[in-house]
């Protein structure tokens, strides 16, 4: 029944109704708003860019930090009034607030926002079929569904469409570590990891469907452990194995890790998995020893270095970004002058910095000594200048090398095209549309804080990678 279902949105049957997905968050969020497409195409739901064009609204809402869940109510405040001009115009718009502000808060939304129908939580996402059904049938209000169900969510889901080159592959969700700043472990749950045979099931149907690259997903990516066929438990390199043996994926990524859970066998597949892209995103927060145990990290700045030197023995040209917080409470100038050096002497080739948000439930919200606003922003300022600089430079290194780059997409100019290098470089090339979703050696031109650009070159110019 699924695969007629998804059989008949595949063949292009006209589709009466739209839905707007609006995605927060991260990618474990954008791979979870594609599912959630998916799920509703069966329903005769086309997406649409515009939300005044939707029949269906969905918020898919993400919890880290104050400022992303605030702007959920600020959005819905703006959206809201479509319902008005609808019901003018003799139609119904529904909304739905999903993902991890729906966890987190449940009926609380639908108190600041009664026009909201339904609230699901990032395990539930599943049942939006059948929770429209009844909101239609008994013009009910809103319905609120945030359990973690017995059922298993990717087990109803129906098969991938339409992924782009370049897919997200969910295979581990949740998370046990509690550090002690971070809603994941509340909104998400308990760590859990997908079995390979279903990994890999969905791996082959993404390269059928044209995908080349996979990113496979998990807030504690590298803390997988899925049965195998055989009931055998295997981690994230033998997953990583297991899916660059499937022909037609030619590159493959993991997002994100814990530096605690990078492995001796995580490391080496990093030497030797040729598809094993030369980029990590390995958040380390803090430089200071104090700090990260106030987090409970589970690393110290010392494990950090010493990961990312086994690493960078294993795969010299490996790239490495990472996320950091200042301003953690308690955290003194020092702590931070500690996090200063920890980068001078990592050099990041990207990374994603904040300002310490307190969120109400977890530990650190209740410590005292928390940081005023002004030094955080202070600190910020200093830790993202030096950042911003070392990615620069990263970038520049790459002037008049010849990277191969897989398109992905359109350029914003027309004739231009957009990819990425291994090392997660935006690359933008003139050339035709017939090269989407191929593999093209790029000379680069040009090299900017963000990205670079340049010219197709010979296919015998390519760099290693
Ligand atoms: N699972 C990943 C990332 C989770 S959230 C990990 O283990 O690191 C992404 C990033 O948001 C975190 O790495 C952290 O830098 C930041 N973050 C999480 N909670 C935060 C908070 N309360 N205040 C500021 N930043 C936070
Ligand atoms: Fe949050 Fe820590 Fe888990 Fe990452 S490892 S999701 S920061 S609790
Ligand atoms: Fe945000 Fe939830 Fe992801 S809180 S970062 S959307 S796991």
């Amino acid at each position: 029944m699924k695969a007629l279902l998804t059989g008949r949105q595949e063949t292009g049957s006209p589709t009466s109704r739209r839905v707007y997905i609006r995605t927060y968050g991260c990618q474990m969020n954008v791979y979870d708003s594609e599912r959630m497409a998916e799920l509703l195409a069966p329903l005769g739901y086309a997406r649409t860019e515009v939300p005044e064009a939707a029949d269906l609204i969905v918020l898919n809402t993400c919890h880290i930090r104050e400022k992303a869940a605030e702007k959920v109510y600020s959005d819905l405040g703006r959206l809201v009034p479509l319902q008005t001009s609808a019901r003018r115009a003799g139609r119904r718009v529904r909304f739905v607030v999903a993902g991890c502000v729906a966890q987190a808060e449940g009926a609380e939304i639908r108190r600041r926002r009664p026009e909201v129908d339904i609230v699901v939580g990032p395990q539930t996402y599943h049942r939006l079929p059948e929770l429209l059904a009844r909101a239609d049938r008994a013009n009910a209000k809103a319905t609120i569904c945030t359990d973690f169900p017995a059922e298993r969510k990717f087990d109803e889901l129906p098969s991938r469409s339409h992924p782009g080159p370049a897919a997200f592959l969910s295979v581990q969700e949740g998370c046990d570590r509690f550090c002690t700043f971070c809603v994941v472990p509340y909104t998400r749950g308990a760590e859990y990891s997908r079995p390979v045979a279903d990994v890999v099931r969905e791996a082959e149907s993404l390269v059928r469907q044209g995908a080349r690259e996979l990113c496979l997903l998990g807030q504690n990516v590298n803390a997988y452990h899925g049965p195998d066929p055989n009931g055998r438990e295997i981690s994230l390199a033998g997953l990583l194995r297991e899916l660059a043996r499937i022909d037609g994926v030619w590159r493959l990524r993991y997002t994100t890790s814990h530096p605690a859970n990078m492995t001796e066998e995580l490391i080496r597949a990093h030497g030797d998995l040729e598809a094993l892209m030369p980029y990590l995103h390995l958040p380390v927060q803090s430089g200071s020893d104090r700090v990260l145990r106030a987090m409970n990290r589970a690393h110290t700045a010392e494990s950090f270095r010493a990961t990312v030197r086994a690493l960078r023995g294993a795969r010299p040209d490996l790239a490495l970004s990472s996320d950091f917080i200042v301003g953690f409470p308690g955290e003194t100038e020092s702590d931070f002058e500690a996090t200063l050096q920890l980068v001078e002497d990592t050099g990041f080739a990207a990374a994603y910095s904040f300002r310490y948000s307190r969120r109400p439930g977890t530990p650190a919200a209740v410590l005292t000594h928390q940081v005023p606003e002004p030094e955080k922003a202070r600190r910020l300022s200093i830790l993202q200048a030096r950042l911003a600089e070392q990615q620069h430079s990263f970038n520049r290194g790459f002037l008049n090398a010849t990277v191969p780059v897989l398109f992905e997409r359109r350029g914003r100019r027309p004739g231009q095209l957009a990819g990425r290098s291994p090392w997660m470089h935006a690359v933008h090339a003139d050339g035709d549309e017939a090269l989407l979703g191929t593999l093209q050696p790029v000379r680069v031109t040009r090299a900017g804080p963000h990205g670079l650009a340049g010219e197709l070159a010979n296919h015998s110019e390519v760099a290693a990678g």
